[in-house]
């Protein structure tokens, strides 16, 4: 079962910052997750919220921002005080850090268009990551299944998964072919268990962050699973 780093090493770091994703790669998670959005002036910065509201001393909805706007805030503090000097950071800056830690897992990239539409964000995501060869596997994920189709009609060779809410129904998605995965929520799991293991496409709950979670999910026989401890999860992995 693939362990993936759920903004990173978010339980202890702060969420989709450098040293989140500088964590998960000390730690040697199968995969790494993060969500991008885009600014006002058109760059892809790594952050879960359509605001910079909760996760740093700002206020305001990053599409209203420009990237040097956002990047005099403070996207750590809110987590722990030893993290006051962490910068939001753009997508080209995480890459070119698992570049520099030679990371060669997996870079799951969510692209947060559910909320925000951000026109072009697919474009900009694609030019970055087709721009040159990486040491490290990466694919594209997204609640938004029009996000989905863009991108695989700009990049046909990357895999896309497919995420889902508990109360979204799966037969939509394998309508899908170029759909190779499904990201449910793990109630979804919980909910449809004894299927689990016969299902034709790769299966990857959020969020698992409960040591008797992840032990269920490894018996569920589910593909991977995101969490916020990665380092939990891996030991689990090795041990259970
Ligand atoms: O891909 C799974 C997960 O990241 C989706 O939920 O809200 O944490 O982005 P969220
Ligand atoms: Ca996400």
């Amino acid at each position: 079962m693939q362990i993936f780093a759920h903004r990173g090493s978010s339980g202890t770091r702060p969420e989709n910052t450098l040293p989140a994703f500088a964590e998960a790669v000390r730690i040697g998670v199968d995969g790494i997750e993060l969500d991008v959005q885009l600014t006002k002036d058109q760059q892809v910065i790594v952050m879960h919220d359509e605001t910079v509201d909760r996760t740093t001393d700002g206020k305001g909805a990053i599409i209203d921002k420009t990237l040097a706007e956002i990047k005099k805030l403070n996207a750590g503090s809110w987590f722990d005080e030893r993290y006051s000097s962490t910068k939001v950071p753009t997508l080209k800056e995480v890459v070119d850090l698992l570049v520099a830690r030679n990371y060669r897992g997996i870079l799951g990239i969510e692209l947060k268009t559910d909320k925000e539409a951000y026109p072009g964000i697919e474009e900009k995501v694609s030019a970055l990551m087709t721009s040159q060869q990486w040491p490290f596997t990466y694919w594209y994920s997204s609640f938004n299944m029009d996000t989905l189709e863009r991108i695989y009609a700009l990049e046909p060779q990357t895999r896309i998964d497919f995420i889902m809410d508990k109360a979204d129904v799966p037969p939509l998605v394998f309508e899908k072919t170029e759909i190779q995965g499904i990201h449910p929520n793990i109630e979804w799991v919980w909910a449809n268990a004894e299927e689990i293991a016969a299902f034709d496409l790769a299966i990857r709950p959020w969020t698992v962050n409960k040591k008797e979670d992840v032990k269920r999910c490894i018996d569920c026989q589910v593909t991977g699973i995101f969490t916020d401890f990665p380092e939990m999860a891996m030991d689990i992995k090795r041990s259970y």
